[in-house]
């Protein structure tokens, strides 16, 4: 079962002397394996009544004042509160529990830290969009570090649904549409978080959620059923979950979908056949809000003592806010429904972390500490790099990019997001304060204010404006102006949690104003920000250049103006696939049809009027849109043009037990120092079961100043290989195989191998 990961290995050095950076993914075993706490853990337990038991198991949101709690502290019936952020109030709850409960059981302090806690960095799927695991831990680092400073030990993150439907608002919590990407960011993140050391002040517990396959929400619409085979949920959908429970996450959240009409708080297959005994996990597993008692309402229980009975039989342990558990639990063993032996060992997983977290001998934290804790420069800095490497360049026609600030006399800087500081952040950044924000207006009037005349016309009120009255001036403005630069994209509540949308292209009046500008024949530069990958096939025809970037955080205005004026090139790749219209659906590792399209299939417009039913190409194609995406997963163009050459294998035939050894060399044959990323790809070419197009297997970021070439190399153990075939068991299947070392998922030329017995 057991599934490595393998990213980069060498980079071997073929020309000048260039220092390759090169990232690795081990996978750690999971946590618990300390027999002193055990001991603890298990005497602890032998002296609990079973209502301390059951309130072990309650976690409560609180808002305000401990005293409308303190009582329930007392009395041991609150396990975890979530959502205090300031330190002086976690230690007031804390003092209760520890100092005036029968036990001195410590708090669980929980909150969603997800992309940052103040400094807030570039939205999960920007943060996959810089295919930097590295840098990943490291924002992870800084995160932990600013939200324990505020008490808190356990953050709801990462998040690990593979999403594959931009509809779908949640996907901005994503990794996005890759099973390597997502599980690779997630055990980054997971690492960042709780280092080697749990136990010390600054580790933050992470929780893998949400277990599992939330991401395949049908249509895109939150909360709903995902309908997955169940050869794809373990080939794709599984696969970044258990990433990160290797890589040692403490604690799993369930989902609210259900799969196949199982809601997966009360999944038994889920959370006890997979989870624990195929993963070997053993930490702790807590529902998601309510989601216990939400099995009502789906119609899987009949009612909230009945939701109770089926959860924790299933395997969930700590109940997040449906108050079902700390309702019913004790009725229901009285009764024999729940085993007094269930609630045991979930009472078990919960004090284990708490011991693992050192919270029986550090219950309180240093109130000092938040002082100096957020927003400092070094983090600030990482927050810049990461919104710098995360954007991805789609078009730039003639070098519009980057702009020349010596020959630039006025610019116009026009759109809802130009100056907009809240909306920059993105969903799920609670605690990052809008007034850190450095927004590209910002940015822009900081480094070039005194030198270029900027002219600021946002003409739209927000990106959901409608009222095309501004746009005639802005068009004034822009015949005015050297070059124009265009902000657009959707605020952040356009994304999220229970935020998704049945059309994804850009909202209100945005689109007419880019064509407004296009036509006044200035040189248009759009830089979109946005919490999913949006539709933007008219965008694109109607700029000269365009930057993506997905929600960038704090930094974020600063990093793009540094990548419009060429301070840096940009490096980000697309962690999803974009298209045309929303009703397409091309992820790239989708199965291959029988009837692949051609490149010569007619469409709408060329249809002829009497044409027969069968003369367009009887291929899997959309005839509005035609046979490929917008631009594929993997692509982002950089300033500098870079060229792989020199593809090998060392074999072309191998074992089971061999690694395949691949070696390319990076060009960079025009333009300034820059970073590619170098990702493989392989196709299984027939199977016993229909095999994806193409498998991303590793990917690398690789600098190569200008001019210089560098030679890289793979490692992929051919167990790599393996998937869930027709006998649903995990295995490389010999045979043939093909092989991309490529800039993304749509190009380059394929190198054959071959897998014997
Ligand atoms: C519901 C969300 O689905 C989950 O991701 C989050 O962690 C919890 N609420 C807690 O806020």
């Amino acid at each position: 079962m057991k599934r490595k990961t393998y990213l980069a290995t060498i980079c071997i050095l073929l020309f000048p002397a260039i220092l390759c950076s090169c990232s690795g993914n081990g996978h750690k075993g999971t946590t618990n394996s300390n027999g002193e706490i055990e001991r603890k853990v298990d005497s602890l337990v032998s002296i609990m009544t079973l209502d301390e038991k059951i309130g072990q198991m309650n976690q409560v949101s609180v808002t305000g004042d401990v005293s409308a709690y303190a009582e329930r502290l007392r009395s041991g019936e609150i396990g975890s509160v979530m959502n205090l952020t300031d330190p002086d109030a976690v230690n007031q709850y804390q003092k209760i529990a520890v100092e005036e409960s029968r036990l001195h059981i410590p708090l669980l302090i929980a909150r969603d830290v997800i992309h940052g806690f103040h400094t807030i960095f570039p939205i999960p799927l920007g943060m996959a969009s810089t295919f930097d695991t590295g840098l990943m831990e490291k924002a992870s680092r800084i995160a932990a570090c600013e939200a324990t400073a505020a008490g808190i030990r356990w953050s709801f993150a990462p998040m690990c649904d593979l999403a594959r439907d931009s509809r779908w608002g949640r996907i901005a919590e994503s990794g996005g549409e890759d099973p390597l990407l997502s599980g690779s960011m997630a055990a980054a993140m997971v690492r960042g978080f709780q280092t080697d050391d749990p136990s010390a002040p600054d580790a933050l517990a992470a929780c893998v959620k949400h277990f599992a396959g939330y991401g395949a929400s049908e249509g895109g619409r939150d909360y709903n059923s995902a309908n997955i085979s169940p050869r794809q949920f373990r080939n794709f959908y599984l696969v970044p979950y258990e990433d990160a429970v290797k890589a040692g996450a403490m604690t799993v959240m369930t989902s609210f979908n259900d799969i196949d009409g199982i809601p997966s708080t009360g999944n038994p297959y889920l959370l006890k056949e997979i989870l624990r005994k195929e993963w070997g996990y053993d930490g702790l597993v807590v529902s998601d809000w309510s989601s216990a008692g939400e099995m009502v309402a789906h119609g899987f229980a009949k009612d909230e003592a009945d939701a109770a009975r089926i959860a924790v039989n299933a395997g969930c342990e700590m109940d997040m806010m449906s108050f079902t558990f700390i309702s019913n639990l004790k009725r229901l063993v009285d009764e024999g429904l729940v085993k007094k032996e269930t609630i045991d060992e979930a009472v078990k997983d919960i004090l284990r972390i708490k011991f693992e977290l050192g919270l029986f001998d550090h219950p309180y934290t240093d109130t000092s500490r938040i002082r100096t804790a957020f927003y400092r420069k070094e983090s600030l800095a990482a927050a810049e790099k990461a919104a710098e490497e995360s954007a991805v360049l789609l078009k730039n026609e003639d070098n519009a990019l980057p702009l020349d600030a010596s020959r630039i006399r006025r610019i116009l800087v026009t759109g809802p997001m130009a100056d907009n500081a809240r909306n920059q952040i993105g969903t799920w950044a609670f605690d990052g304060d809008p007034s850190h924000v450095v927004t590209p207006l910002a940015a822009l009037r900081e480094k070039y204010g005194k030198k270029i005349d900027i002219v600021f016309y946002p003409a739209l009120k927000s990106t959901r404006d409608c009222d095309e009255s501004g746009i005639a001036k802005a068009a004034a403005l822009a015949g005015q102006a050297d070059v124009v630069i265009a902000f657009l994209g959707e605020e952040a509540i356009l994304s999220g949690e229970a935020h998704c949308l049945a059309e994804i292209s850009l909202k209100g009046a945005q689109g007419k104003l880019l064509e407004a500008l296009h036509k006044t024949g200035k040189p248009i530069i759009t830089s979109i920000m946005a919490g999913r990958g949006l539709c933007i096939g008219k965008e694109i025809e109607n700029s000269d250049a365009l930057l993506y970037s997905f929600h960038p955080g704090t930094m974020g205005g600063e990093a793009i103006i540094k990548l419009l004026f060429g301070e840096a090139a940009p490096s980000g790749k697309l962690p999803v696939t974009l298209t045309r219209h929303t009703g397409e659906s091309w992820y790239y590792d989708r199965m291959n049809t029988g009837r692949p399209a051609t490149g010569k299939e007619v469409l709408l417009d060329k249809i002829p009027d009497d044409a027969f039913q069968t003369a367009l190409g009887n291929t899997s194609f959309y005839m509005d849109s035609g046979s490929k995406p917008l631009f594929p997963f993997g692509f982002g163009l950089s300033y500098a043009e870079f060229e792989l050459s020199g593809i090998k294998l060392d074999k072309s035939e191998y074992a089971l037990k061999d690694s395949i050894r691949v070696y390319a060399r990076l060009s960079n044959v025009e333009g300034p120092d820059a970073c590619e990323v170098v990702q493989l790809y392989v196709r299984d070419v027939a199977g016993s079961t229909v095999r994806p197009i193409k498998e991303l297997k590793a990917f690398k970021r690789v600098e190569v100043p200008a001019g210089r070439t560098c030679g890289i190399s793979f490692v992929i153990p051919v167990s790599d290989l393996a998937f869930y075939g027709a006998d649903m068991t995990r295995k490389v299947e010999p045979g043939d195989f093909e092989l991309w070392v490529a800039k993304d998922s749509d190009s380059g030329t394929p190198v054959k191998f071959s897998v014997t017995e």
